[in-house]
């Protein structure tokens, strides 16, 4: 379905900020930051059905339910994915939560990747399945067989991110769409990691997409927030309905205003991120201090032929295991200057995060070393500075490395 008639880069710059300004006393280029809470409605309107405002005929009634910046971004998020219905959240895990909320009911059964982003299995088991009797099966998602075997009767959701975080596994979304509609179950795929300029998944059959567009959305590491795009008409009104009556778990017209800004760059600033970490993944990958790279751009990751068909490109981020104990990740570390020591990623400028003691540190061991996320694993977001400096700064890790004399732990791999 081509709901938007223009390309990519277009409408990331231009889509949703003409005509719904509301503006009486100039014709902005650039939606203006609307803070108004709420709008005088001039009179009595007892025939009002206030539940079905259109904000695109200038209906606003209060800020929760609809705000003009706001508005404007959901439109611009919608054309960027491909879908109809956009809708903005005050952070990934809201656009999460309400997303998942309005596809089950207790009682029901959702099949999701052993590999998500930590905070969404938090809230899968911890709200799901021990709150709201939501029976929740963690799979290897890469192996679509053992999706099938997952499913059941009352499954109603198979919950997908791809690439995945740390390891940048992949799923088939193609497949994985189809499996869940031969079982009356809907597909969501969240697309944080690569962004729409490198993958639609409504296109490959998905039925919802959300992001935390704290990351490549938004772009520079400012603003905190979340997205959802579906063409599904009846899901767009429950996510809605959590949205701005069930959660008000809605976006700031700030933060509105600091993506609609970001997005203006996505496509730009995205080639820089993956001509980057192309770059530092071949580097790493011919270093004998690094045992294995993780990066789906990479010919040797074991899922290259699913990146290309599926996303046309492979993003900023990677991870790599560094031949060497903790003592020696934090020589490596503590000799970085451009890669500072933080969660987080999709900003233009560079970070690295040791998984196993940041973003990972709530899961046992036991479950750490089931998923493969060892001691010697660091994630990098690379960003759009210049190469040069990026590589000569993992020149100044290694050579740090070497100097301690940490423990190597494998044989390198020319040994
Ligand atoms: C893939 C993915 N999805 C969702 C989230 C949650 O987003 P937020 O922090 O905006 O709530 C994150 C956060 O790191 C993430 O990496």
């Amino acid at each position: 379905m081509d709901i938007h008639d223009k390309r990519f880069e277009t409408l990331s710059v231009t889509h949703g900020e003409h005509g719904s300004t509301m503006s009486d006393v100039a014709e902005d280029v650039v939606v203006p930051l609307h803070l108004t809470s709420t709008y005088a409605v001039g009179g009595l309107n007892p025939d009002a059905d206030l539940e079905c405002l259109d904000p695109d005929a200038g209906e606003y009634l209060y800020s929760r339910l609809s705000n003009p910046t706001r508005n404007a971004l959901e439109h611009r998020l919608a054309a960027m994915e491909g879908g109809e219905f956009g809708m903005a959240f005050a952070s990934g895990t809201a656009a999460i939560v309400s997303t998942v909320m309005a596809t089950v009911q207790p009682g029901d059964h959702v099949v999701a990747f052993d590999d998500l982003y930590g905070g969404t299995k938090t809230m899968l088991s911890r709200l799901f399945e021990e709150r709201l009797n939501v029976d929740v099966t963690l799979v290897d998602a890469r192996d679509v067989d053992a999706v099938v075997d997952a499913v059941r009767p009352e499954t109603t959701l198979l919950w997908m991110e791809t690439p995945t975080n740390p390891l940048m596994h992949l799923c088939d979304i193609e497949a994985l769409a189809d499996v869940a509609h031969d079982a009356g179950a809907k597909l969501g795929v969240d697309n944080t990691f690569v962004s729409p300029y490198f993958q639609q998944p409504l296109a490959l059959g998905a039925d919802v997409v959300v992001h935390s567009t704290t990351k490549y959305l938004n772009g520079h590491s400012d603003s905190v927030g979340g997205a959802v795009v579906t063409n599904d008409e009846e899901l767009a009104g429950e996510i809605g309905f959590l949205q701005q009556v069930g959660m008000g778990n809605m976006l700031s017209p700030f933060d509105a205003y600091m993506v609609l800004r970001g997005t203006k760059t996505l496509p730009l600033r995205m080639e820089r991120h993956q001509e980057n970490a192309m770059a530092v993944a071949e580097y790493l990958e011919a270093h004998e201090s690094v045992t294995a790279v993780h990066y789906p751009g990479l010919e040797s990751h074991p899922q290259h032929d699913l990146a290309r068909r599926q996303m046309s490109g492979y993003g900023g981020v990677l991870s790599f295991s560094l031949d060497a104990d903790l003592d020696g990740v934090e020589q490596f570390l503590g000799a970085l200057r451009e890669f500072p020591l933080a969660v987080s990623l999709g900003g233009v400028e560079s970070l690295v995060e040791h998984p196993a003691t940041m973003t990972h540190s709530p899961l046992t061991q036991t479950a750490r070393d089931l998923l493969g996320i060892s001691n010697s694993l660091l994630r990098m977001s690379v960003g759009v500075e210049h190469v040069d400096d990026l590589l000569a700064d993992l020149d100044r890790g290694f050579d740090a490395l070497d100097a301690s004399g940490a423990t190597q732990t494998t044989p390198s791999a020319s040994d």
